[in-house]
């Protein structure tokens, strides 16, 4: 039994016929109410979501929920508790961590092939901003955007992080300030483990979608480019060139989507863990509330702050 729901029934529709989902239901709750359905895919906007995942738990469903899973801890500890009651499975839609570029700097780290790590540096720039209507809602640059990255560095470092100082601006869009959000970001993670790490974000390179990380460690350095539509190269007598890099996270991420849903249904056909569970959503946000904490107070936070409150 698959279905789809959406408060907008066109969406729906033209999503069911373009996915080939034979069912469009009127509404999620009857989609949840379905004792043929066992897994459910929370891809709403955000605060929907936590509401969402407690009403999914409490119908025994298993759950994929889309980052961020809230915008406030309460809510986030809400949403784990249900799910924990419940005891059902619970995967975050941190994509890039299913990406073939990051996994394998993740198994150099694991394998120890650079040795022990020392500094991490992930850049992390869109190709344009979003629209202001869904800035406003968006929960902000950390909480929609650095969330990624965040979950990233505690994916590739495998540790947690202590602390977090924020350097930030309005570079891009005056609106955005207007809006009371950054569009461009330097953000530096202090690590249990001491490694030192770096998020570099902007909301806008004009050049596309800049998604590279590096590690350097103790017998070595990993690093990873961005990925390209194709691979010429064009030389002329002032010039070597090439095209753009893939556009933006539906080009360039499109295989780590697809490895997610995979690795989600495969935890719940075999009863496994998941690989991203509800822990690794509320770190990220732990961060993104940390992160805008350290622009307000210009002072490096440290995580337990923010957790604790
Ligand atoms: N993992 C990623 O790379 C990635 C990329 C983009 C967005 N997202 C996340 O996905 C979520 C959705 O983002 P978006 O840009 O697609 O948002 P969106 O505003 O386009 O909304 C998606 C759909 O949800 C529908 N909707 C709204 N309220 C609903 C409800 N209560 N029940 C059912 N459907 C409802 C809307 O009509 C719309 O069709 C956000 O949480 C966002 O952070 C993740």
């Amino acid at each position: 039994m698959l279905a789809i729901a959406d408060v907008s029934r066109e969406t729906a529709q033209k999503v069911s016929e373009r996915c080939g989902i034979p069912r469009v239901a009127e509404h999620a709750e009857e989609i949840l109410a379905n004792p043929d359905v066992e897994a459910v895919l929370v891809c709403s906007p955000t605060e929907t979501h936590a509401d969402l995942v407690v009403k999914a738990a409490k119908a025994g469903k298993h759950i994929f929920c889309e980052k961020p899973i809230a915008h406030s801890l309460p809510k986030i500890d809400q949403a784990l508790l249900a799910v924990k009651d419940a005891g059902v499975k619970l995967q975050i839609g941190f994509n890039r961590r299913f990406d073939a570029n990051f996994a394998r700097v993740r198994e150099a780290v694991t394998n120890g092939e650079i040795g022990k790590p020392q500094m991490m540096h992930i850049i992390s720039r869109d190709p344009a901003p979003p629209t202001i209507s869904y800035i406003k809602v968006s929960g902000g640059i950390f909480m929609d955007m650095t969330i990624h990255d965040f979950d990233m560095a505690r994916f590739l470092i495998g540790d947690e992080v202590e602390s977090i100082y924020t350097a930030a601006a309005v570079k891009v869009d005056p609106e955005i300030g207007k809006a009371g959000d950054l569009d461009t970001a330097l953000i530096v993670l202090q690590f249990k483990n001491e490694v030192i790490g770096t998020i570099d974000n902007s909301r806008k390179a004009v050049y596309g979608y800049d998604q590279r990380v590096e590690i350097l460690g103790s017998d070595g350095a990993i690093a990873t480019a961005n990925c390209y539509p194709n691979q010429a190269v064009i030389s002329n007598a002032y010039r070597i060139q090439r095209d753009l890099p893939l556009n933006f996270f539906m080009d360039r991420y499109t295989d780590s989507f697809v490895a997610e849903m995979r690795a989600f249904v495969t935890a719940v056909l075999q009863n496994k863990p998941t690989p991203v569970t509800g822990i690794d959503g509320r770190m990220a946000a732990v961060m993104g509330l940390a992160a805008r904490k350290s622009f307000d107070e210009r002072r490096p936070v440290r995580l337990e702050e923010v957790a604790q409150a």
